[in-house]
């Protein structure tokens, strides 16, 4: 149990806009902030961030919440280890008890992956420190120009000779065979037991927010026999398409540069790190895949792919490319020359060489495409045509139609090829390709789209949550009556929000929704206190559902602007109209209760005898009554 004051703290600290900031660019527009969601895919930003209410939205796929929200949805993390990832943040400290081993235990699947990889981390560090890390990985590092610098930044590590060192010292520390087995750092047969890593050089893979996802190890020998890299196998945090390596440490870069290099590998990364390139990550020896790209489009719409000029390259340069137009991200191709890689060629031409290469060789995939394939083919025609359909295909792939036109042009131009065929090559490749595509588009929006939308349970559901919706939103507004009202004293003249509904309605109205009477009975009290209520109390308050409606309704302007229309108020004058709306929804709600009430008593009437019926019906009437009298009130007739 976290202690309350703490969970407060870290409340007050963890800014959204610096826990957010961490994981998407945000660009400011207005008093929020603004980037492209992080939880689904999309390519205009709609993900939002209210500074000063302290919560996000998106308003694509209807996520959204407080900072703590934000870390657990992020980092797939429960509450409690959502608040540790941000009192590490930002040093708060909490009263720490020591991990017992059934504590261990507990701690749910991913977690205790976590945890036995952020052991094994701590120990190859250290073992790169012994006598035979010293005297063997740093050796080998130090041949291959990694510096201490980066063996820290990195965190680096050896994996001893010996068969078994790591599985032996974790099993005595209380790890659980289950999670050692699990993440792949050891090798269970029968009754003997063996670390995966032995005699390597470990680079550790780091998620979004630095923790140990995996490993890669690097064999120390070039013998042909040995695998040169092993990897940690997929687990439940290690799926090796979702991975990036290198992000963690470049992401703040691939933000201010708006540029994202991809290379092939660990050295790669660490060799665009020592030439002051430091927007890089590697997708490690697998083909680039859709997540990835993803993952890249979160922080910045242009990547660059440096990859070797061999045949392997070129293959996996050409299919990265079409991914990533078809993502609507513009690439670039870097190409070393055969054999090289980012490493190799800055050993060889020092990180100078390496830098000018970075930054004079980028061509666009256009130009790229069309040089090579056009070397290929010569002047043989029957070439020519693969190379043109080859091109044309990766122009089809490109979503927005501006850019598409602009590629056509100058395909043309280098093709020499009339800008009319090209894009009748297109438009024939598009509409084979259509029918596949939409049909998979469709069915993803149809099923958001149902989830989004929720079934109207209660009569009056919409009223008492706009009651609520008020309460959280402007309950700390003040409301001006006139002052020549004699039923206010001259100071009086102004009431909070929270109090003329509480006032209005509290002894009044009986709310149906659970949740809403909660929140109802909550402002109660504040009010009954003469506090000033913040919405932050909700939007942080450790009833999920409290904080996730809270963020819902501070977030729902739009939502709810069809409505208002309706009622003859716009949302974009709503806070000068404060009054009236208050007004017109503490109204809205009380007709809406008599009228749900009407409504039972006619369905109560028809078992009822004669004399029942006579009471019913003079109930009916006082209720109509009472309905014209609030109508009147409202300024507008709601009688039927
Ligand atoms: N890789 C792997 N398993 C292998 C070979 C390669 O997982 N057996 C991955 C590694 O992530 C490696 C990347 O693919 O970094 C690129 O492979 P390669 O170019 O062969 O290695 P380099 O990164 O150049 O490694 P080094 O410079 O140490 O030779
Ligand atoms: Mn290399």
């Amino acid at each position: 149990m976290i202690p309350k004051e703490i969970i407060d703290n870290i409340f007050e600290t963890a800014l959204i806009e610096e826990v957010v900031g961490d994981f998407v660019s945000l660009k400011k527009r207005g008093a929020n902030l603004i980037g492209v969601c992080p939880f689904h895919n999309e390519k205009t930003p709609s993900f939002t961030v209210s500074p000063a209410k302290g919560i996000y939205k998106c308003f694509g796929c209807g996520k959204g919440g407080n900072s703590v929200n934000f870390i657990m949805e992020h980092e797939q993390y429960n509450y409690p280890q959502a608040l540790r990832f941000l009192a590490e943040k930002y040093n708060i400290e909490i009263p720490e008890i020591e991990l017992s081993s059934e504590q261990i235990e507990l701690a749910n699947q991913k977690e205790s992956l976590f945890i036995v990889n952020n052991y094994a981390n701590e120990f190859f560090q250290k073992k790169i420190e012994s006598t035979e890390g010293i005297s063997i990985a740093k050796r080998y590092l130090k041949e291959r120009e990694i510096s201490e610098e980066f063996i820290k930044k990195f965190q680096i590590g050896y994996s001893p000779k010996e068969w078994d060192t790591l599985t032996k010292n974790a099993l005595n520390k209380g790890y659980k065979k289950e999670y050692l087995e699990k993440s792949g750092l050891s090798i269970f047969k029968e009754k003997k037991y063996f670390d995966r890593f032995r005699e390597r050089i470990i680079f550790p893979i780091h998620s979004l927010s630095g923790r140990i996802l995996g490993f890669g190890g690097r064999s120390l020998s070039n013998e042909k026999k040995i695998a040169k890299y092993i990897n940690s196998p997929e687990s439940d945090i290690y799926q090796k398409s979702k991975i990036l390596y290198g992000l963690y440490f470049g992401k703040s870069e691939i933000i201010k540069n708006d540029c994202c290099y991809i290379v092939e590998g660990y050295t790669d990364v660490i060799a665009m790190h020592r030439a002051n390139i430091k927007n890089v990550v590697s997708s490690s020896g697998t083909a680039l895949s859709l997540e990835q790209i993803r993952l890249i489009n979160r922080y910045t719409k242009n990547i660059n792919i440096l990859y070797d000029g061999d045949e392997a390259g070129l293959k996996a340069a050409f299919r990265g490319i079409d991914l990533i137009l078809s993502e609507g991200l513009n690439v670039k191709i870097i190409l070393f020359p055969e054999g090289e890689d980012p490493d190799s060629f800055s050993k060889k031409n020092g990180s100078e060489g390496l830098k000018k290469l970075v930054n004079n060789e980028a061509k666009d995939f256009l130009t790229f495409k069309t040089q090579l394939l056009k070397k290929q083919c010569k002047n043989d025609p029957s070439k020519k045509v693969i190379l043109i359909k080859e091109i044309v295909n990766s122009i089809s792939i490109i979503p927005d139609q501006i850019k598409r036109a602009v590629y056509i042009k100058e395909c043309s131009k280098l093709l020499e090829v009339s800008e009319s065929i090209l894009i009748k090559e297109i438009s024939n490749i598009k509409s084979r390709n259509k029918s596949i595509r939409f049909n998979n588009d469709d069915k993803d929006e149809k099923q958001t789209n149902l989830k989004n939308k929720k079934p109207l349970k209660y009569n009056s559901e919409y009223q008492e949550r706009n009651i609520i919706r008020f309460l959280i939103c402007y309950g700390d507004k003040y409301l001006q009556f006139d002052e020549d009202n004699s039923d206010f004293e001259k100071n009086d003249s102004n009431i909070l929000v929270s109090k003329f509904i509480i006032d209005e309605i509290f002894d009044e109205v009986i709310f149906e929704n659970p949740l809403y009477s909660e929140i109802l009975n909550n402002y109660a009290k504040i009010v009954d206190n003469n506090e000033i209520p913040s919405s932050k109390k909700f939007t942080q308050h450790n009833n999920s559902n409290i904080s996730q409606l809270a963020t819902d309704l501070l977030s729902s302007k739009y939502e709810l602007s069809e409505n208002w229309k309706k009622h003859g108020i716009y949302t974009n004058t709503e806070e000068t109209l404060l009054k009236s709306a208050v007004e017109n929804a503490v109204y809205s709600l009380k007709i809406k209760k008599i009228e749900v009430e009407i409504n039972q008593a006619q369905i109560e009437m028809q078992s009822q005898d004669e004399k029942e019926q006579t009471n019913t019906l003079i109930k009916m009437n006082k209720l109509l009554m009472l309905k014209k009298l609030i109508s009147k009130k409202l300024g507008r007739t709601i009688l039927r």
